[in-house]
């Protein structure tokens, strides 16, 4: 059972964001009070989508709104994503890493298979945006962030961030 009330906003360098989520075995209560709780975490902090492992849960499930909408927010169990067409490169952030941006290479479309709340599989197309935002949340998945993707220049310079982030959560968990 995923302990909801004790969801939050999960910054790196917290260890649930470096490993590789679990698949959701079943999709029962707890699952769905995660996802709503998901959606106001997203919405909370302005994003466009939000990982299991960002509410500090190793599960295979995200959260996407192309327009930060609760009301538009989907929700995507134990995705499996195929990327295709060009590569594209554009700037990205991350809430598990906040002021930190970087230019990420992506594939301009994509397709995702899923499992939504009620157990059923969809196949969606993505393009543009939602295809960076597909990309961006399956390699949360994966225990992947998007400053390992950056450039060696980018990398030097998000440093100084890293290095508050990491004082941050140490004073936090002393
Ligand atoms: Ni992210």
């Amino acid at each position: 059972m995923v302990d909801v009330k004790n969801c939050k906003m999960t910054k790196w360098p917290s260890s649930v964001l470096l490993e590789r989520a679990e698949p959701i075995e079943e999709i029962g209560e707890d699952i769905r009070a995660l996802a709503e709780k998901m959606k106001d975490i997203m919405v909370e902090f302005k994003g466009v989508g939000l990982a299991g492992p960002q509410a500090g849960v190793g599960l295979r499930i995200f959260v996407a709104s192309q327009d930060g909408t609760k009301e538009n927010a989907k929700v995507y169990i134990n995705p499996e994503i195929t990327p295709s067409g060009s590569v594209v490169t554009n700037e990205e952030g991350c809430l598990s890493l906040p002021g930190i941006y970087g230019n990420i290479h992506r594939s301009s479309k994509c397709s995702i298979k899923a499992l939504d709340l009620d157990g059923k599989e969809f196949s969606e197309n993505g393009e543009g945006l939602l295809a960076r935002i597909f990309q961006h949340e399956c390699d949360h998945l994966e225990g992947t962030l998007i400053k390992d993707k950056f450039s060696t220049v980018a990398k030097i310079g998000a440093r100084r961030k890293l290095k508050q982030l990491q004082e941050e959560y140490d004073s936090e968990n002393e």
